[in-house]
C-alpha cells in the first residue's frame, strides 16, 4: 500500500524527494491536480511513471521546474514572447510547449517528439520537493489513464495504490480542480495554439501579448476545431464515469429532449418503454452552473449542483470530485446523467469545464 505523508511535515517531504532520487515516483499535490512525479532526465523513471498509471507511450509527460531553475536544461529555445508569459504566469497553471534540449529529456519524456510542455507549480510542497530532488521533475496526473484527474489524495491511492505507488504527499484539496492550460506560441503569426483549456483562461494570456495576437484552439465540439493542433494523448475520450453515462446538451434542456434520450439509452438495455416517472428515477442533472435558464418545464429531478452562483472557479474546484463520486453513489441513478454545456464563448474557466465535460460524455464533441 502507498505510504501517505504530510505535506506540512518538512522530513516527510525529504522522504518524498529522497524516493524520487532513488528513481521511485511519488504522487504530489499542486495547485491544479494531484500529480505523478518522477525525475525528468531519467528514463528509468519515467518508465515507471508510465508503468504505474497504465499510461500508453504515445501520450508525453509535462516537465515541471522550480522558477530557480536553469530552463535551458530543458528548453533549447526561448521566444520573446514565451518569456513574457513566463515572467507573467509562472510559477502558475500554464504549460508551455517548449524545443527541447535533446541532451537532458530523454525521448520517452515527450512520446519522441522535439517539443517538451513545460510548467513551474505553484503549489508550495511541490516547489519545496523539486528544490530538495534539484532536478526537474515530470509529472503526469496521478490518475490511472482515461481516468478523472485527482483533487485529493484519496482517488490517487485507490487509482495508483494497487499498481505499486510508493508514497503520495497529502497537501489537501487542490486550488483549482483542473489541469494547467497547454499553449504553443506561434510567435512569427502571433497566433496562441491552445491544445488544451485548464486553469489559466486564455483571455489572460492575449492581455499579456497584446491585442495583435489571437487564439487558435482544439477544443472538442467547436467550429473550426483546429484538430491539427491537437497534441498527442488529449483523447476525445476521457475523465468518465464508470458506471453511469453522462449526456451534454448544447443549448437547454426540455422534457422532450430529455425523454427521447432517456428512452433510446434505456432501450438499448432493457428494450421496453419507461414511463415518465422511471425516467425521473432513473435520470441526474449535473448542473455546472446553467440550471436556472437552461433546464425548461422539467419535472423536479434529482441535481447535482456546482455552484448556485454561477462561479466558474467554484465549478472547476468541484467538477472532478463531483464527477467521480458519481460512481460511488448507491441510488437507483443507474445510467444516464445530463448536463448543459458552458458555452463555447465563455471566459474565464468555462471553456474548459466544458472541454471536460465533453471527454467524459458519451455524445464526445457532439452535443445534442
Ligand atoms: O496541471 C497539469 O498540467 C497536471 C499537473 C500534475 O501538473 N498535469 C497533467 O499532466 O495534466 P497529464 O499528463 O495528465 O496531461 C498532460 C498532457 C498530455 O496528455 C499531452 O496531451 C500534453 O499534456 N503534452 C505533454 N507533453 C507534450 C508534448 N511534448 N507535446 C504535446 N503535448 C504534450
Ligand atoms: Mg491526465
Amino acid at each position: 500500500m502507498a505510504l501517505l505523508l504530510r505535506g506540512s511535515s518538512a522530513s516527510q517531504r525529504e522522504w518524498a524527494a529522497a524516493l524520487i532520487r532513488s528513481g521511485k515516483p511519488v504522487a504530489l499535490p499542486t495547485e491544479t491536480v494531484y500529480g505523478l512525479a518522477g525525475r525528468a532526465f531519467d528514463a528509468e523513471s519515467l518508465a515507471q511513471i508510465f508503468r504505474i498509471k497504465a499510461r500508453p507511450f504515445f501520450d508525453p509527460l509535462i516537465v515541471h521546474v522550480h522558477p530557480d531553475f536553469d530552463l535551458s536544461l530543458v528548453a533549447s529555445r526561448i521566444t520573446k514572447s514565451e518569456k513574457q508569459l513566463i515572467d507573467n504566469f509562472w510559477p502558475g497553471p500554464l504549460s508551455l510547449l517548449l524545443p527541447r534540449n535533446q541532451k537532458f529529456i530523454p525521448d520517452l519524456c515527450t512520446s519522441g517528439s522535439s517539443d517538451v510542455a513545460v510548467r513551474a507549480p505553484a503549489n508550495p510542497i511541490f516547489q519545496d520537493v523539486l528544490l530538495r530532488v534539484g532536478e526537474p521533475l515530470a509529472a503526469p496526473s496521478a490518475n490511472l489513464f482515461g481516468r478523472i484527474s485527482p483533487v485529493e489524495h484519496g482517488p490517487v491511492i485507490e487509482d495508483l495504490g494497487p499498481k505499486g505507488l510508493e508514497a503520495i504527499v497529502d497537501g489537501g484539496p487542490t486550488q483549482w480542480g483542473l489541469e494547467s492550460s497547454i499553449v504553443r506560441v506561434d510567435e512569427e503569426n502571433h497566433i496562441v495554439n491552445l491544445l488544451r483549456p485548464g486553469a489559466l483562461p486564455v483571455e489572460r494570456i492575449l492581455e499579456v501579448l497584446g491585442s495583435d495576437w489571437s487564439v487558435k484552439s482544439s477544443l472538442l465540439g467547436n467550429v473550426g476545431r483546429n484538430t491539427a493542433e491537437q497534441v498527442p494523448g488529449q483523447l476525445d475520450s476521457h475523465y468518465a464515469p464508470f458506471k453511469r453515462s453522462l449526456v451534454v446538451f448544447e443549448s437547454s434542456l426540455n422534457w422532450n429532449l430529455l425523454e427521447s434520450t432517456a428512452q433510446k439509452w434505456f432501450d438499448r438495455d432493457r428494450v421496453r418503454e419507461l414511463s415518465k416517472v422511471e425516467i425521473t428515477e432513473n435520470c441526474l442533472i449535473f448542473d455546472v452552473g446553467f440550471s436556472k435558464e437552461h433546464y425548461l418545464d422539467l419535472p423536479p429531478l434529482d441535481t447535482i449542483c456546482l455552484t448556485q452562483v454561477h462561479s466558474d472557479i467554484e465549478a472547476a474546484s468541484k467538477l472532478f470530485m463531483k464527477l467521480r463520486e458519481l460512481d460511488e453513489r448507491e441510488d437507483s441513478y443507474g445510467t444516464l446523467i445530463f448536463s448543459v454545456l458552458p458555452p463555447p464563448s465563455g471566459g474565464g474557466l468555462w471553456p474548459a469545464i466544458r472541454d471536460r465535460l465533453l471527454r467524459a460524455s458519451i455524445n464526445k464533441g457532439k452535443p445534442l
